[in-house]
């Protein structure tokens, strides 16, 4: 089986999850976030290099500032409990959004996690918070053009590269499968830009339910999918023939 290098996963269904239990919603993501560890470790487990999961959008303030609040502590929280063991595995930790407009506390977690495990070779986990793709676009849209008004950019030269360089972490490359438990077929804004060519796969189960085997699912669903990039041919292996 191929192991695609960078796996996205859109966390839905915490809410639902809740709701179906008589509980409140933030039960549901006290759930969903122990589905996170089980599904990083595994991905971190069968070899993936890069994992991105989508914790919070730009859109997710619009919910009551209780559920808000409830989220933002949990994440802090995970993160600090969690670092221990992804440093001890050799995995990098970055975080890609607006980051600045995220409580203290929690910018001064994802900067301690980051610089912590910066050196390690292993997998690369990219949490997605206060993340909008159109927003990513935007910001790098201004980046270049903050550039070529201070003259160190000629307008002439930017292109598709160059955007991908201005986007929030350059460094990962774009997703080869994005999952997304919960069921709905819709992207919700989640890395636009970067899955332009990214295999798309839904699965029925709620995040909180979400376990190995869902994983392992989701990749021999990836396998069975013919990629070709806008050519005729399947991918690199298949070339010389
Ligand atoms: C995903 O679960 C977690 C976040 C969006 C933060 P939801 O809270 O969206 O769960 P549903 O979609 O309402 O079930
Ligand atoms: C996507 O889920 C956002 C995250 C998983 C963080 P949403 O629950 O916010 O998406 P919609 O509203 O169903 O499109
Ligand atoms: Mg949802």
């Amino acid at each position: 089986m191929k192991i695609p290098g960078h796996v996205a996963i859109i966390m839905d269904g915490n809410g639902r999850w809740a709701q179906q239990r008589g509980l409140p919603r933030i039960q549901g993501h006290i759930e969903g976030s122990k589905a996170t560890k089980r599904a990083v470790l595994a991905c971190d487990d069968i070899g993936v290099k890069y994992c991105s999961v989508y914790a919070f959008s730009v859109e997710n303030w619009k919910r009551p500032v209780q559920e808000v609040e409830g989220l933002m502590t949990l994440i802090e929280k995970a993160l600090r409990t969690e670092i221990d063991e992804l440093h001890e595995k050799n995995c990098r930790f970055i975080a890609s959004g607006r980051l600045e407009e995220l409580p203290e506390t929690l910018q001064q977690a994802f900067q301690e996690g980051r610089e912590r495990t910066a050196g390690n070779t292993g997998m690369t986990l990219n949490v997605l918070i206060n993340y909008g793709g159109r927003a990513e676009i935007a910001d790098a849209a201004k980046r270049l053009a903050r550039k070529a008004i201070a003259g160190e950019l000629d307008l002439e030269t930017i292109d598709e590269d160059m955007i991908g360089q201005a986007l929030y972490s350059p460094e990962v490359p774009d997703p080869d499968i994005v999952v997304r438990p919960g069921g709905e077929f819709r992207i919700s804004n989640f890395l636009l830009w970067e899955v332009a060519y990214s295999e798309f796969v839904v699965l029925p189960v709620l995040w909180p339910d979400f376990r190995r085997e869902h994983l392992v699912e989701a990749i021999s669903i990836y396998n069975s999918r013919e990629r070709r990039f806008g050519g005729l041919v399947r991918d690199e292996d298949d070339r010389q023939l």
